[in-house]
């Protein structure tokens, strides 16, 4: 199977699982990337069977506003019954590096007001270790080289990513060569240098379900 196969396999799959809960007034967080595009285009089917979404991201918002499902904004809903996403890498623990689209501030934002976080993946995103993917990084622009230097002081090789500004108007940086054996501190260590909006580590908030869409079928980890 391809990638692409796998990715929309397991975006049927969270479709297969969410449908049969969604409540009529219930709001689905919908995050960005290749694997959430296949998603978005298959929560069109089943749309009416809920009250609309929040997106993670401009692009999505358009892509599901091209759909004719409504997108809300955030502070204009009570909370989202379920948020599904794609990740860059996953571990056992389900924690995750999210962010090669440079929306990690708003899907983890999503994260947090989210009962129930779904994470899609095909199995290149499977890894014993989280780090081999370069973990984004967002930051206020003026801030760019304080923060790249505190990063080299916890050991990460910063990378500027170049001609990309944020939906938030800020930039990322990649830091490369890390091996993340305790992902939580890292994440509480990156966030607490000035000049850091959020980093790409999703491990104080996990998924809650994984669905890793493998040549052997749609995996399911909890
Ligand atoms: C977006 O900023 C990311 O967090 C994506 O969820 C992640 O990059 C996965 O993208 P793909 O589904 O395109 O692999």
């Amino acid at each position: 199977m391809t990638q692409d196969e796998l990715k929309r396999a397991t975006a049927r799959a969270a479709i297969d699982y969410i449908a049969p809960k969604l409540e009529a007034d219930g709001i689905v967080g919908v995050g960005t990337g290749s694997t959430a595009n296949f998603f978005i285009d298959m929560l069109a089917e089943i749309k009416g069977r809920f009250d609309g979404t929040v997106a993670s991201s401009e692009a999505s918002a358009e892509r599901l506003k091209s759909h004719g499902i409504p997108v809300y904004d955030l502070n204009a809903v009570d909370g989202i019954q379920v948020y599904v996403d794609g990740a860059d890498e996953a571990n056992a623990a389900l924690e995750l590096i999210k962010g090669g689209g440079a929306a990690l501030t708003r899907e983890k934002i999503v994260a947090a007001c989210s009962d129930e976080f779904v994470c899609i993946a095909d199995e290149s995103k499977w890894v014993p270790v989280l780090g081999t993917f370069p973990l984004p990084v967002e930051v206020i622009p003026m801030a760019r080289s304080l923060v790249a230097r505190e990063i080299v002081k916890l050991g990460g090789d910063p990378i500027y990513r170049q001609g990309v500004t944020t939906d938030n108007g800020n930039v990322i940086l990649d830091v490369h060569n890390l091996h993340i054996t305790q992902p939580r501190a890292l994440e509480e260590a990156i966030n607490n240098i000035t000049g850091v909006v959020t980093n790409g580590l999703f491990a104080h908030r996990p998924a809650d379900l994984l669905l890793l869409g493998t040549a052997a079928g749609v995996k399911t980890f909890t």
